[in-house]
């Protein structure tokens, strides 16, 4: 605040102060019963009536109580009150207080492997926290993701399931790349897949078709996503013979991911979460794939 403001607020402050003072004392005076003078209509008189001392005094309290508080906590523009109280000092100190108990528990998990943190209901609790804070706006508060935002919670991945590839994916992100590659290939090429990659995993699926899309598939797209179509985790080339869709599935939404490709990125955390935190946070992950429910455990 500029000292202007400041001794803007300063008068201000005290002028009402003194104000509520002088409005009290002004009004106190006179005796029960005592006329004012002031007559209308003939016989209407009005009397003076002083407010009950008590009560009196207790306003004059209130003003006592309120000087008292500027004389020791801030309030008057610039001037800090003598106790050296600030808003930002009592929030820092609450603040110290919960980072100092957050370290204590995440050093308390210090040196467990992600398998047995994932079994730990402390562990678990804390990661549920860490997720809900940092995850679930793309990953969904029950890590099942959504169209473009991977399902955690099964156990197929794109990158990995390892503990140390989790750590990996969450410590660094993950940056997959598939190539709008229809544009280079033919309007025939193109159906040929979309005839038959969405239907993989099909028994039914028309033998022709199949025969016509597998030539295809291991001109143009093998190198990839692998001759058998199951995918490369070094390069987040997911599975194509499950039926689970990270984009949208079927004709239409396989047609659009080769026509323009898609970008999925999974930002990197090292400078969000602390090492502590990301394996935490990992294991929580790790659990879902492995026998543990979304949320705080305990809860069904
Ligand atoms: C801004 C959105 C976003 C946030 C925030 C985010 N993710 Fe992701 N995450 C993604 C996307 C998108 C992918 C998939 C990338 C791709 O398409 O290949 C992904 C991939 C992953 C994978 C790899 C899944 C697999 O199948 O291999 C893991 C594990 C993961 N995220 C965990 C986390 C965790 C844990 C957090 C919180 C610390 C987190 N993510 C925060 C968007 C996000
Ligand atoms: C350069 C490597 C590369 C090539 C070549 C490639 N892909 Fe991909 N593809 C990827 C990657 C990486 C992803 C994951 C993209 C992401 O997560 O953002 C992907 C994703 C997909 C998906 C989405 C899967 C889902 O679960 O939603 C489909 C479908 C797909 N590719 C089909 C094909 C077809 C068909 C071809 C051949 C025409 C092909 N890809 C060629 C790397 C490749």
């Amino acid at each position: 605040m500029s000292t202007f403001w400041s001794c803007y607020i300063i008068v201000i402050t005290v002028a009402m102060l003194a104000g509520c003072l002088w409005l009290l004392f002004a009004n106190s005076r006179g005796k029960p019963g005592e006329s004012t003078g002031h007559v209308w209509d003939d016989d209407l008189r009005e009397f003076n009536n002083p407010l009950p001392r008590w009560w009196l005094n207790l306003f004059v309290l209130t003003v006592v109580f309120a000087a008292g508080y500027l004389v020791f906590y801030p309030g008057l523009g610039n001037l800090g009150g003598r106790l050296g109280w600030t808003s930002t000092k009592q929030m820092q100190e609450n603040l110290d207080r919960i980072t100092q108990r957050r370290r204590a528990a995440f050093a308390a998990l210090a040196g467990k492997d992600i398998p047995a943190l994932a079994q730990d209901p402390a562990a678990r609790s804390l990661g549920h926290a860490v997720f809900l804070n940092n995850c679930a706006g793309c990953h969904g508060a029950d890590a099942r993701g959504a169209v473009g935002f991977p399902n955690l919670a099964d156990n197929d991945w794109l990158f990995g399931g390892s503990p140390e590839a989790i750590v990996e994916t969450i410590t660094h992100g993950r940056q997959a790349a598939m190539p709008p590659i229809g544009a280079g290939l033919s309007a025939e090429a193109v159906q040929t897949l979309v005839d038959f990659v969405p239907f993989w995993s099909d028994p039914g699926l028309d033998a022709a078709k199949r025969e016509a899309g597998m030539k295809q598939f291991a001109l143009t797209c093998a190198a990839c996503h692998g001759a058998d179509g199951k995918g490369n985790q070094a390069l987040g080339a997911p599975n194509l013979t499950d039926d689970i869709w990270l984009f949208r599935g079927g004709r239409e939404g396989v047609r659009e991911t080769i026509m323009h490709g898609r970008q999925g990125m999974m930002p990197a955390h090292e400078n969000i979460l602390s090492p502590d935190e990301i394996r935490v946070v990992a294991s929580y992950v790790y659990g879902l794939s492995h026998g543990a429910q979304a949320g705080p455990p305990g809860q069904p």
